[in-house]
């Protein structure tokens, strides 16, 4: 190890790198509120993962994040980070240690976004030469131009600015990261790639992270698990997305969820999750009468058409058999090819605009892995174990 990994004005580390967290029977009224804002809230986060706390507005969302960090403080109960009470804790300490991400993002206007970076760091004496490297690092890792760290807030767009905010709150390697909407200001396809980009991100660093957003659909593709909040902080559910989707506590988590839940718990699976039907197959170049027999043999109408590379290439209804061998040109163009990562959810879409016909999957090379029915997709809804 050479003298600089041993570094220097660095406070004995308080928490692992992702340290769990709990709420017990967490109250908060705000002072000369006639009703409490949180009312007796408790779950448990396992480290390193993601749980979101998602309800209507007023509910008590940002207010629960705010009480992890000291920055209000809690009137009864207990909040526990890796077993230990945060009011043994001074705020300014753990506002340190805990990366936040808010709101509106947050960063500060005057300084560049290499500076922005490293305030944490800062805050906490790191030597120049240290904080250099964590700043690099970070915006490698969250896929940012080194050469933006000299610019201001001002001259980035809402999503680099919200990328900053992330690598910002990440910069201590805290046991903890609190982020309050980080991506509600964000056009839909902007977000679904800074979603995707974070989620990447997290099976790296394996944070455990307390993520807020008013947004069900969000809620659902980010979190391991899920705590849905009701007006006064209380706790309708809290559960995995498919077992919210499966089976809502009640009305209120039913209707939060949606009509279509069904649908969206299609989302959560994907092709590699099911057993995929085998195909009956036939080779260009296989004789007619083989062809008959192997799809007589299974009661099929038609046949999957592959080349010398075991890749579909198209259907053969059997009526097309004409008594020379499977030829190309036999065989109608397939509609559309799904791969194992295509969702249960595309995949319905896919075999619905295809008159109902089971799809072709594919193997990652091309090869012909299955097919996949509505029927298999359907029967794919029940319970969770
Ligand atoms: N500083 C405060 N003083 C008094 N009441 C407050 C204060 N901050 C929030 N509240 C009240 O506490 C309740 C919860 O507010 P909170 O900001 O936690 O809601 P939220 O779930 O984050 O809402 P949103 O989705 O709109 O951000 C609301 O009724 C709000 O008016
Ligand atoms: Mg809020």
């Amino acid at each position: 190890m050479n003298s600089e990994d041993t570094a220097q004005n660095e406070g004995p580390t308080a928490y692992p790198s992702a340290a769990p967290l709990e709420f017990r029977s967490v109250g908060k009224r705000y002072p000369g509120a006639d009703r409490p804002a949180i009312e007796d809230l408790s779950f448990a986060v396992p480290a390193g993962e993601i749980c979101v706390l998602v309800g209507p507005s007023g509910c008590g969302k940002t207010t629960a994040m705010r009480l992890v960090n000291r920055m209000i403080d809690m009137t009864s109960g207990e909040i526990l980070l890796d077993g230990k009470s945060i009011t043994t804790r001074k705020g300014s300490d753990l506002r340190r240690e805990i990366g936040y991400v808010i709101q509106q993002i947050g960063l500060f206007p005057h300084l560049t976004i290499a500076q922005n970076v490293a305030t944490v760091p800062k805050l906490l004496g790191w030597d120049k030469h240290r904080t250099e490297r964590r700043v690099a690092e970070l915006m490698e890792l969250i896929g940012l131009d080194p050469d933006l760290g000299a610019r201001y807030p001002g001259q980035l767009s809402g999503g680099q600015r919200q990328r900053v905010g992330v690598a910002r709150a990440l910069a201590a390697d805290p046991p903890l990261m609190l982020m309050d909407e980080p991506f509600g200001a964000i056009d839909p396809i902007n977000r679904a790639r800074l979603q995707n980009e974070f989620l990447r991100l997290q099976s790296q660093i394996r944070k455990t992270i307390v993520f807020v957003t008013h947004d069900i659909d969000e809620a659902i593709k980010m979190g391991d698990r899920i705590a849905i909040l009701r007006e006064g902080g209380h706790l309708a559910q809290f559960a995995t997305p498919d077992e919210l989707l499966a089976a809502p506590a009640d009305d209120f988590v039913a209707k939060f969820v949606g009509a279509d839940r069904g649908l969206k718990r299609l989302t959560l699976s994907r092709l590699a999750d099911v057993e995929l039907a085998d195909a009956n197959v036939a080779h260009i170049g296989t004789p007619a009468e083989e062809a008959r027999r192997i799809a007589q043999q299974h009661g099929a109408n038609e046949l999957v058409v592959l080349d010398s590379a075991e890749q579909p290439i198209g259907r053969l209804p059997i009526e097309r058999l004409n008594g020379l061998p499977v030829a190309a040109e036999d065989a109608e163009p397939l509609a559309a090819i799904a791969g194992r990562d295509t969702s249960l959810h595309d995949a319905l879409s896919l075999v619905v605009a295809d008159r109902n016909r089971p799809l072709v999957v594919v193997e990652a090379d091309g090869r012909l892995a299955g097919l996949v029915s509505l029927e298999l997709i359907s029967n794919s809804l029940r319970p969770p174990e």
